[in-house]
């Protein structure tokens, strides 16, 4: 009795997006760190989510930016990765089943991972580098 079909088209994606801020906003550990930056902007941010998974996704070329920046002088650690990791492993596995699904667990994987080393790069070298 397998319910769950891929990832497939942009609503997929929104489904997707809608259903894991949910839980992030509500999130002890994570929740107030969106909340206080993002405030009130929050379908603003929704759509540009929208937007970076079609891209990273569907191949529908859709977010132009620079996903790292913004999140240079958050006040974010290890262990704010990995609860942003496990919700949104648990939120794919939830909805989804395929190579979509995997393949968006294993870029969430690595943008957390690269994220993670360059925050820590900058507060280790405080002055700014070419490295943004
Ligand atoms: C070593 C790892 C990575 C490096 C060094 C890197 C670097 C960058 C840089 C510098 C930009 C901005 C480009 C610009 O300024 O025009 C960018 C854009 C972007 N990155 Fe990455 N990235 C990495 C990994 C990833 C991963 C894992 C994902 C997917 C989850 C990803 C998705 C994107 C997307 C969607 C954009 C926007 C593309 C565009 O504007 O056309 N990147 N990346
Ligand atoms: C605990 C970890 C994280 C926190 C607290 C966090 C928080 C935020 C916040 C508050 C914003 C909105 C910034 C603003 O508009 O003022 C944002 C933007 C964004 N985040 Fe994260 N984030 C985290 C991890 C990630 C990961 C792992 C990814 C990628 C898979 C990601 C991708 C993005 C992208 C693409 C944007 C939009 C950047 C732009 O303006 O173009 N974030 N994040």
């Amino acid at each position: 009795m397998e319910e769950r079909k891929d990832i497939e088209k942009l609503d997929d994606v929104k489904v997707l997006v809608d259903t894991f801020y949910g839980k992030v906003r509500q999130d002890e550990l994570i929740g107030g760190i969106f909340n206080d930056i993002i405030q009130d902007r929050w379908p603003e941010h929704l759509e540009k989510m929208y937007k970076f998974w079609q891209t990273v996704l569907l191949e529908e070329h859709t977010y132009s930016g620079r996903p790292f920046v913004p999140h240079l002088k958050m006040p974010i650690e290890k262990e704010h990765f990995d609860r942003w990791l496990e919700l949104f492993f648990a939120t794919v596995d939830e909805l989804y089943l395929g190579q979509k699904a995997d393949l968006a667990k294993w870029q969430g994987n690595r943008m957390a991972e690269m994220f993670l080393l360059k925050i820590e790069y900058f507060r280790k070298n405080s002055q700014q580098t070419p490295l943004l």
